[in-house]
């Protein structure tokens, strides 16, 4: 008998940068992963653009097969503006909201974190990120105006009408809070919860259940604030945020703003967890085509999503603290793609970035013995 688990990680790179920062991450999960009994397989499929152009879909019947025998996916970035006149189910984004409600991937956790040595960086002046900026933006994912029905275009000239509905059913709402909630708890047990109630019936009804939840966690302090606001706060007290629960629209919106908090878009990992076993672990960033196929990208967004693939799928809380502090020794020791160089610093690329980081997991490695 032995104590290794075997696990398959599907790896759906998709286009732009996204094959650059996920080869990283590869990297990185196969050197760490081993070190704490787990066996991890990996097997690559198409997805997006470069599954369109390879089978005419951007979700071909080959990647989800791979995804429904997989127990975790590290996806990359999907995306493709010349495709942007195809039908709308069959461009490169679909793939993402094909898989969101495929394995009924409702619970979106979208941290910020800032590494100090990059305080800098931040569009804020420094003192407005302390004492320390430290959240969880918990986005709705298989539900609201993403897949609310009705929607279209219909009608002829100036009467053409573009619609969608922000639709919740109480129960989406409540699965979710209870998301929100439970890790607040594990957290500093404050919980912030997003809506436009004061406007939408949705976001009425979206307070009510949240309150209804509230109920079972009295240690949780929780406060509402209404989107607008909450954008305002994100930006005059981030620091005050611990946990932050979202629709799927205002949690997409407020969670890049949040990741600028950080400096760069590129430190953004992110987890999508399900009603199954299958979670899909990404980086909020996009393509970034302007700089894909250069080794330019900054592969620490998708590193740190591969650390969440740990923690949360893999349950190796162990190994994804040590992924995360061989990213923040990596920062520390003056590593920059080129988001994160201030004057005066030196860049490296997408390799030299992973490279480093792998070069600080074996050193961490190394002294567990
Ligand atoms: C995200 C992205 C997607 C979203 C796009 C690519 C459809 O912005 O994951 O945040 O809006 O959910
Ligand atoms: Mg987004």
């Amino acid at each position: 008998m032995s104590d290794v688990t075997r696990s398959l990680v599907a790896c759906l790179p998709g286009d732009g940068v996204g094959p650059e920062v996920v080869a990283q991450a590869v990297q990185v999960l196969q050197a760490v992963a081993p070190r704490f009994g787990l066996e991890l397989t990996f097997e690559t499929a198409l997805v997006g653009a470069s599954a369109y152009r390879a089978d005419g879909h951007p979700f071909p019947q080959e990647t989800q097969d791979l995804c429904d025998r997989a127990d975790a996916i590290l996806f990359g970035s999907v995306g493709d503006s010349s495709l942007d006149s195809l039908p709308r189910n069959l461009r490169p984004e679909q793939s993402l909201s094909i898989l969101r409600k495929r394995y009924e991937l409702f619970c979106n956790l979208r941290p910020t974190v800032i590494f100090p040595e990059l305080r800098a960086l931040s569009p804020l002046r420094e003192d407005r990120l302390l004492p320390q900026v430290d959240m969880v933006i918990v986005r709705e994912l298989a539900g609201g105006i993403y897949y609310g029905q009705p929607r279209g275009i219909e009608g002829e000239g100036e009467e053409r009408r573009g619609f969608n509905t922000e639709v919740y059913r109480a129960g989406e709402v409540r699965r979710i809070a209870h998301q929100a909630f439970q890790l607040a708890q594990m957290r500093r047990r404050k919980l912030t919860s997003i809506d436009k109630a004061n406007a939408l019936e949705s976001g009425e009804l979206w307070r009510q259940v949240v309150n209804e939840v509230a109920r079972e966690y009295p240690t949780v302090e929780l406060d509402h604030l209404y989107v607008d606001n909450a954008a305002m706060q994100l930006i005059r007290r981030p620091s005050s945020f611990d946990v932050i629960l979202a629709n799927n629209i205002f949690g997409d919106i407020l969670s890049d703003e949040a990741s600028m908090l950080a400096g760069s878009i590129g430190l953004g990992a992110s987890a999508s967890l399900g009603t199954g076993r299958l979670a899909l672990y990404e980086a909020i960033h996009g393509t970034a085509p302007d700089i894909a196929g250069q080794d330019k990208a900054n592969p620490l967004a998708t590193i740190l999503s591969a650390a969440m693939m740990l923690r949360l799928s893999f349950n190796q809380p162990a190994a994804a603290d040590l992924i995360e502090q061989a990213v923040a020794k990596t920062v520390a020791a003056g590593y920059r793609t080129p988001d994160l160089v201030q004057p005066g610093e030196s860049t490296v690329g997408t390799r030299a970035m992973g490279t480093a980081v792998l070069t600080q997991c074996d050193a961490l490695l190394a002294a567990r013995g």
